[in-house]
C-alpha cells in the first residue's frame, strides 16, 4: 500500500518538475514554476522519508537542518551572483552523488557483495565519476566567477594539456572497467578509491583551461553532469524519481548549453578546449581612436525628441544596479510620447534571462521587451539606441571582422539606428576582450560613467532638473 501511494507521489513530482520547467518558457509564467518545482521536490522527500524501510530519522532530520543552514544563506545573494551560486549548488549534487555511490559500493563490497551486479557497478562507477567531477568543476567555475584570488580568471594552458586530461579519464575508465568486471575482487576497493581521486582530479584539470567568461556555459554544462549522475544514482538505489528528475535535469542543462553557444556561435568543444579570452587581453584599451563624449543635457535633448528609443541593456547595467533608474528614464519618455523598447540579446549579461530577471524586478512591462531577431530589422528605424552597460553584444566586429573571435555570433544591431548613445565607465573593452567599433562610429555619442549616475542624471534633466525622488 505505501509502496504504492509512494510511486504515484513520484509520478506527480515527476509531473510538476516537467512543468516547472515548461513554465520558465516565459517570464509571466516563470513564478508558477518555481513553485511547482518546489512542491514536487517536497512530495519527493516526504514520500521517500515515509517508505517504511526509513527507520532512523535522525539521520534524515540532521541532513535536513545542514542543508536549510547552508540553502537559506545561499538564496539571499546578489543576482549578480547567480551564476556561481547555481554552480555551487550543481557542487552540493555531486557531491552527494558521488558520496552515495562510494558508500554503496563499500557497503556492498563488505557485506553484501551479491548485490554488486555488473549493471549496479556500472552504474555505481558512473555515479561516482560524474559526482566527483561535477563537484571540483562546480566548484572552481563558482571560485572563478566569484573572482577567488588563488583561481585564476583567464585560461591555464600548458603543452599537451588535453592529452593530459584526457589520458586522465581514459586511467579513470580502464580502473572503473576493471571494477565492474570484479567488484569483489581484494584490489578493487583501492581501485576504487583511485578512481574517486582520478575524478577529483579531472573536474579540476577540466576547468583550469577555461576562460571566466565562458563559466555560465560550463556551469550549464556541469549541470547535465549532475543530472547524469543523479540517473546512475537512480539506478543504483532503485529509485524512478531519481532517473527522470536527473534526466530532466541532465537535458535541460545540455539544452540550455547548446542555446548559449548558438547565441555566441561558438562551438562546445570551443567553448571547453578553445581557451577563450586569452590571447585577447593584449588588445585592451583602445586609447588611439576617438570617441565623441556627449553631455546629459544634450544626451536628454536628444532623446526627448525621438519617436522611437531602444535600450539594449548589458552587463554594466546589472554591475551598476541602473534598472530602476532605467524604469525611471522609461516612464519619463513614455510620458512625453517616446515608444520605448528594450533590445534583449540572449547572452547579455552573464546568465540566461540576465536581462529579463533585472528589469522584470523593475517592473518594466514583458510586452516592451523585445527579441534580439525581432528587433533587428526595425534597427534602421529607431531614432535613438541607448546602450546601457553592453558591449560585445553589440559589437559589430561580430558581423564584419573574419579575424575576431566574436565573428558570427548574432549581435544586437545597434549600429544600424539613426543614433547611438553609449553607457560605459570607461575605454575598456567587454568579456572578450576586444575594441568596439560601435563606439567610434559617426552615429555614436558617448556617455561615459556608471549607469545608475548617468541615467540617474538624465532623469533629472528630463524632469526639470528635480529627479523623481
Ligand atoms: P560585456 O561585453 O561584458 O560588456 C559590459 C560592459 O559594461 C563593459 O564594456 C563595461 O565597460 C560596462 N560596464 C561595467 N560596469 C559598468 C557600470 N557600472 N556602469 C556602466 N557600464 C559598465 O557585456 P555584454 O554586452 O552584456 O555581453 C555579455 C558577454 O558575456 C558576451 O561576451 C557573452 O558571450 C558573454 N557570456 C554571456 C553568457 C550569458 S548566458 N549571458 C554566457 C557566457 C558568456 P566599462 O568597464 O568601461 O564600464
Amino acid at each position: 500500500m505505501i509502496g504504492g501511494l509512494v510511486q504515484f507521489a513520484y509520478l506527480i513530482a515527476t509531473a510538476l518538475f516537467v512543468f516547472a520547467l515548461h513554465w520558465m518558457n516565459a517570464p509571466a509564467t516563470a513564478r508558477r514554476a518555481v513553485y511547482a518545482g518546489v512542491a514536487g521536490m517536497v512530495l519527493a522527500i516526504v514520500a521517500t522519508w515515509a517508505q517504511p524501510e526509513v527507520v532512523h530519522h535522525l539521520w534524515i532530520v540532521v541532513p535536513l537542518l545542514a542543508g536549510f543552514a547552508v540553502g537559506v544563506p545561499l538564496s539571499r545573494v546578489p543576482l549578480t551572483a547567480v551564476p556561481q551560486r547555481t554552480a555551487l549548488s550543481h557542487a552540493f549534487g555531486g557531491l552527494a552523488a558521488g558520496l552515495v555511490g562510494t558508500a554503496k559500493y563499500y557497503l556492498w563490497f563488505g557485506e553484501e557483495a551479491a548485490q554488486l551486479t555488473e549493471f549496479r557497478t556500472v552504474a555505481i562507477i558512473a555515479e561516482v565519476l560524474l559526482g566527483f567531477l561535477t563537484f571540483t568543476g562546480s566548484l572552481m567555475a563558482a571560485g572563478k566567477l566569484q573572482e577567488v584570488k588563488w583561481i585564476p580568471q583567464r585560461p591555464v594552458t600548458y603543452p599537451l594539456q588535453n592529452v593530459t586530461n584526457i589520458a586522465l579519464l581514459l586511467l579513470a575508465l580502464g580502473l572503473g572497467t576493471a571494477v565492474v568486471l570484479d567488484p569483489t575482487a581484494p584490489w578493487a576497493p583501492v581501485a576504487f578509491a583511485l578512481i574517486i581521486v582520478l575524478a577529483l582530479t579531472f573536474g579540476v584539470l577540466l576547468i583550469i583551461p577555461i576562460g571566466g567568461a565562458d563559466m555560465p556555459t560550463v556551469i550549464a554544462i556541469l549541470n547535465s553532469y549532475a543530472g547524469l549522475a543523479a540517473v546512475a544514482m537512480g539506478f543504483v538505489l532503485d529509485n524512478k524519481l531519481l532517473i527522470t528528475a536527473g534526466a530532466l535535469d541532465g537535458s535541460s542543462g545540455l539544452i540550455l548549453a547548446v542555446i548559449m553557444c548558438r547565441a555566441m556561435n561558438r562551438s562546445f568543444t570551443n567553448v571547453l578546449f578553445g581557451a577563450f579570452g586569452q590571447v585577447q587581453q593584449a588588445k585592451m584599451g583602445g586609447e588611439d581612436k576617438v570617441y565623441k563624449p556627449e553631455t546629459i543635457e544634450g544626451g536628454a535633448q536628444v532623446l526627448e525628441q525621438a519617436s522611437l528609443v531602444v535600450i539594449v541593456p548589458g552587463y554594466g547595467m546589472a554591475v551598476a544596479q541602473a534598472q530602476h533608474k532605467v524604469r525611471e528614464l522609461y516612464d519619463q519618455l513614455k510620458k512625453r510620447g517616446v515608444t520605448v523598447k528594450f533590445a534583449i540579446h540572449p547572452v547579455a549579461g552573464r546568465m540566461p534571462g540576465h536581462m529579463n530577471v533585472l528589469l522584470a524586478e523593475a517592473d518594466i512591462p514583458y510586452t516592451d521587451l523585445v527579441e534580439m531577431d525581432e528587433i533587428n530589422p526595425d534597427m534602421p528605424q529607431v531614432d535613438v539606441a541607448l546602450v546601457v552597460g553592453a558591449n560585445d553584444v553589440v559589437n559589430p566586429a561580430a558581423r564584419t571582422d573574419k579575424s575576431s573571435p566574436i565573428f558570427g555570433m548574432p549581435i544586437i544591431e545597434a549600429d544600424r539606428a539613426r543614433t547611438v548613445f553609449a553607457i560605459k565607465r570607461s575605454k575598456n573593452p567587454g568579456f572578450a576582450g576586444i575594441d568596439n567599433e560601435l563606439y567610434f562610429s559617426d552615429r555614436t555619442w558617448m556617455l561615459f560613467g556608471d549607469a545608475k549616475h548617468v541615467i540617474g542624471e538624465l532623469v533629472k534633466q528630463l524632469s526639470g532638473g528635480s529627479g523623481t525622488h
